[in-house]
């Protein structure tokens, strides 16, 4: 079949959100190994900002976006597990925004059954991200403290949801009292209004009858780094997943020892779905919740491609909770 002509939303050079533009462009049939999907939703992420920033380099032009879902309409050679007419999604190929996607057969995953692909697309990279926070890189115990930074956003309310399934206690952190009621809504305990409370690991202590957290989920990074470390119990884990509000500077491993033999990761979710059997474990635990309501997913804000600067500038101004979707 002859290349087919679509819409993407492209960075042109790095910068701002203004370099974004919907531009059409070509896209090769599949080949050996690979899928081609009608796009359905692609979900709108921090690791995007940070590659239209040039955070994480990549030669400009290029086609932006890592998860979606969405119809198979073509299949390359050696393509076993997919079918024309599969509902799959994906966490992780850059190019997502493009109302075709070519993509290996080997990062999608299927949908199952009666599961609206929007959803899927909304949990994907944020529900996979929590998932494996809670279970992998500190396992969460009943009865275990936690603490989750930025509670009402994407990641946030479903990191909650997870740890409280596990029988966690949470106290989340938020920066509006609307955002207080979305977490708390998510099933956090405890909640701190980090914009008015200056003392946030003294609040955490004061929670916590004085020993601290077994956990802090950290996706927010500069500001936070300090409150997270001093919110810790003995031997507690400081998992650092994120850098909503800018990169931590470096820092003397030799605090780790004053602060009570702390540990401190800096985990990724490309590390952490290594084999497709890890992969097909997380997002079939994660779609499977989601399909039987036990996972609840906010939906902050659909956007389409041509309003894909909007989609950013709620997302880099701390307007939203939940999850933003483009859709083409
Ligand atoms: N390592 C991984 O595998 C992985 C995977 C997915 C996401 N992440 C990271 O997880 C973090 C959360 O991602 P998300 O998509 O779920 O976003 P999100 O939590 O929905 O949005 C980020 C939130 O961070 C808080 N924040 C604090 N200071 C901020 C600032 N200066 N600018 C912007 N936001 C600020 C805001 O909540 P408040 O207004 O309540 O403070 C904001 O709503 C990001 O850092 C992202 O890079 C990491």
């Amino acid at each position: 079949m002859a290349a087919r002509q679509c819409l993407a939303v492209m960075v042109e050079r790095n910068g701002g959100s203004d370099v974004l533009a919907v531009c059409p462009i070509e896209i090769a049939d599949p080949g050996p190994g690979q899928i081609m999907v009608q796009l359905a939703a692609a979900g709108v992420n921090f690791i995007d900002v940070y590659q239209r920033e040039g955070t994480y380099p990549i030669a400009t032009p290029f086609v932006l976006g890592s998860e979606g879902a969405g119809v198979v309409v073509q299949v390359g050679a050696e393509v076993t597990d997919f079918s024309v007419g599969d509902v799959v999604a994906w966490a992780h190929h850059r190019g997502s925004f493009s109302t075709l996607v070519v993509l290996p057969a080997e990062v999608a995953v299927p949908v199952p059954d009666g599961l609206d692909p929007e959803l899927a697309a909304a949990v994907m990279l944020q529900g996979l991200t929590a998932h494996y926070l809670v279970n992998s890189t500190y396992a969460v115990q009943p009865g275990d403290r936690i603490l989750m930074h930025a509670a009402a956003g994407g990641v946030g309310q479903l990191l909650t949801q997870l740890a409280k399934a596990k029988g966690a206690s949470v106290i989340g952190t938020v920066s509006t009292d609307a955002k207080a009621a979305k977490a708390r809504a998510a099933g956090a305990d405890h909640v701190i209004n980090y914009s008015e409370v200056s003392d946030v690991a003294a609040a955490v202590r004061e929670l916590t009858a004085g020993e601290g957290v077994a956990v802090v989920y950290d996706g927010v990074g500069k500001q936070t780094f300090e409150a997270s470390l001093k919110s810790l119990r003995i031997r507690g884990m400081l998992a650092l997943f994120g850098a909503a509000s800018g990169q931590v500077p470096p820092f003397d491993l030799q605090r780790l020892n004053g602060l009570g033999s702390l540990f401190v990761t800096r985990p990724t979710l490309a590390h952490y779905v290594l084999t497709r059997e890890e992969l097909l474990w997380r997002s079939a635990e994660i779609l499977g919740a989601v399909a039987d309501g036990s996972l609840r997913v906010e939906i902050g804000g659909r956007y389409s491609f041509a309003d894909a600067a909007r989609a950013y500038d709620d997302l880099e101004s701390r307007r939203t909770t939940g999850k933003l979707l483009l859709i083409p």
